[in-house]
């Protein structure tokens, strides 16, 4: 007899169910507060928001009937203005998760081997498993810098296509020297520099003027932090040309909205007023950061990114993140071994700030 289940690829029914995040009115109902009260550091949004000329230029736009530009041509102009190399170098996306799984889609065969560097972002491993590779784990360092040389050897042994390098790396906070960069560019897989948290680390343009320089580099930016756009979905990535001119025969056409290039665009126009908000970010963080070091029981480490990861000491750090909630204030921590002691903290305005303080007082 027939039965429909056999029709899905085994990888994927192996996979265990993604947990979605709750949406804030949810959240909001459950724990009997009003919405405007949550406090949400939980997910490294901006909490400034878009430009208020972003809002303007989305309400004053007439073509949302229209489907929009597929090769983003005023978006990748402006995108290479602002990262200084040629727009035929850079592909926008929905969001740089989409990004993510097009790489993954484009290299990987079942079984081939990619590369993770935990603790790091989550979708590194769950779009390899999407997309049936497999994935080596090399644990990062007690300070979690990368453990460079048992990257070599497992790039050997496994013959991993690709590698995901955050930089700075989520959830840790900390940046990817350079010479460790240029040692895992001289393996033989594709490296790929996710560069979300670019604008908070004070590096310029980052890593983005080496892929001229390395033809199995990507860098993978975004427009959710920085321009406070995660929920527009707006992400980009720059290849060198063998790469891109693949990811372009690949992607959906429509991939990044109307709404979505009008923002991103925007935002690349309003840039000063958003670099001051994320210097306002980076000026809380560095405030921040003593502030949750005096706490009896917080280990803060020191972070380039707009988030703090925080050792929990003499108590369970999952009981803590409820505890918090239950005052409305939203903290991530993580269902893994490698980071069951830790809560990350976003960092949002100064009076977040201060109610995040309070609130870890009084739980001391
Ligand atoms: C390292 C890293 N890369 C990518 C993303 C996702 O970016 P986007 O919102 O553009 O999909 C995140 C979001 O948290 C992240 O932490």
């Amino acid at each position: 007899m027939f039965t429909p289940t056999s029709l899905i690829r085994p990888e994927i029914a192996a996979l265990e169910a993604y947990t979605p995040i709750l949406p804030l009115e949810v959240l909001a109902e459950r724990l009997g507060l009003p919405v405007e009260q949550l406090v949400k550091l939980d997910a490294n949004e901006n909490p400034y928001g878009p430009a208020p000329r972003v809002r303007a230029a989305l309400a004053a736009e007439s073509h949302y009937h229209i489907y929009p530009d597929p090769e983003h041509t005023r978006l990748r102009a402006a995108l290479a203005e602002y990262t200084g190399l040629p727009a035929a170098m850079i592909l926008c996306g929905a969001g740089a998760d989409e990004l993510i799984d097009l790489i993954l889609r484009l290299i990987l065969t079942s079984g081939d081997v990619v590369l993770d560097c935990p603790p790091t972002f989550g979708m590194y491993r769950f779009d390899t498993e999407v997309c049936g590779g497999r994935v080596v784990e090399v644990a990062r360092c007690a300070d979690f810098s990368l453990d460079v040389a048992a990257l070599e050897t497992a790039a050997r042994t496994h013959q991993a296509r690709v590698v995901f390098l955050a930089a700075p790396n989520n959830p840790s906070g900390n940046p990817l020297p350079p010479e460790q960069l240029e040692r895992l560019l001289a393996l033989p897989l594709l490296v790929v520099v996710d560069e979300a948290y670019l604008e908070f680390a004070g590096v310029g343009q980052g890593y983005a003027p080496w892929v001229a320089r390395y033809a199995n580099l990507a860098v993978l930016r975004t427009f959710s932090k920085w321009a406070g756009l995660a929920g527009m979905r707006v992400g980009y990535g720059i290849f060198p040309a063998w790469l891109s001119e693949q990811l372009w025969k690949m992607k959906q056409p429509y991939n990044v909205s109307v709404a979505g290039q009008v923002a991103a665009l925007t935002s690349l126009e309003e840039r000063a007023w958003l670099l001051g908000n994320v210097a306002r970010i980076v000026a809380e963080r560095e405030r921040l950061l003593p502030l949750l070091a005096a706490l009896p029981y917080l280990e803060p480490q020191p972070s380039v990114a707009n988030f703090i990861l925080c050792r929990v000491v003499g108590r369970n750090a999952r009981d803590l993140k409820l505890a918090l909630e239950q005052q409305g204030i939203l903290v991530r921590y993580y269902h893994n071994d490698l980071l069951r002691d830790y809560i990350r903290i976003s960092i949002g305005t100064p009076a977040q700030s201060e109610a995040l303080l309070a609130a870890l007082s009084a739980l001391s």
